[in-house]
């Protein structure tokens, strides 16, 4: 299968700290892929690079056949990005929301439309999406702004930490979202989590970082069995002591 994204030796360095130290890893398309790690491993800071929104120290990642160095205007079209702490415009109904949105990728009214009946659908919030998004929970607010992300069906949509601040309910209607459009249709996730245990269910692959360095890729059956661990969280432990100890 063809990789949607290939993240190359990514480095940040800010003033103080290296944030991402030649981070590498590859999704494939349709796969769903999650940087897991703890507060400050350096996960939004890969995001923003491969998302083009932040300029790499040294390293390249490539989206659809795209260089974000090269091409970052073509990698844009391939992906939707949602921020870690992203907000909606509390006056504006969802609905009109949505046909804001769907205007800044199209002009197309045709397709403005079906994007705008695609999110609905998505979002599931039905008679609701005629109320201000002020009234709306922050689950509610984090459905309509998943399916404004997935609504033009972008190549690779990274969506940093998607669940975070939801309740279990809310979370896991976010992760079926999230499964339901890998596979029926192909598209790519890359998301984020600092909670290792939750995003082991909506993950194919994960990657662990840690302080800027991803340690280790794979599925979660397979690094559990590696590490005899019984869950991410442990999974985690171990290769941050391992490589304490060389
Ligand atoms: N704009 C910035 N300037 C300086 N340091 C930053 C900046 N953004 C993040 N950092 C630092 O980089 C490290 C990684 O942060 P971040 O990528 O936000 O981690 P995560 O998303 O995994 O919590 C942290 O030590 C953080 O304090
Ligand atoms: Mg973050």
């Amino acid at each position: 299968m063809a990789n949607v994204l290939e993240v190359k030796e990514l480095s940040k360095q800010y003033s103080k700290v290296l944030a991402a130290d030649k981070v590498s890893f590859e999704i494939a398309e349709g796969e769903i892929f999650a940087l897991i790690g703890p507060n400050g491993a350096g996960k939004t800071t890969t995001i923003r690079m491969i998302s083009t929104l932040l300029s790499p120290t040294a390293g390249d990642a490539v989206v659809a056949g795209h260089s974000i160095l090269k091409a970052p205007a073509k990698v844009r079209e391939c992906i939707t990005y949602l921020p870690d702490e992203a907000g909606a415009y509390k006056q504006m109904t969802g609905i009109k929301y949505l046909r804001f949105m769907a205007g800044l990728f199209t002009t197309d009214i045709d397709k403005l439309n079906s994007y705008v009946d695609r999110a609905k659908q998505i979002c599931g919030l039905g008679d609701r999406l005629n109320d201000k998004i002020g009234s709306y929970s922050r689950g509610m607010i984090r459905k309509l702004l998943l399916a404004r992300a997935v609504m033009t069906k972008p190549k690779l949509a990274i969506l940093d930490e998607p669940t975070s601040g939801l309740d279990v309910l809310n979370a896991i209607e976010i992760r079926k979202m999230i499964k339901r459009l890998a596979a029926e249709e192909g598209m790519s996730f890359l998301l984020s989590s600092h909670n290792m245990l939750e995003i082991e269910f909506v993950s194919d692959r994960v990657g662990i970082i840690s302080k800027g360095h991803l340690m280790v890729t794979g599925r979660p059956e397979e690094l559990k069995a590696r590490y005899e661990a019984p869950n991410l969280e442990n999974v985690f432990e171990r290769v941050v002591k391992e490589n304490e100890v060389h």
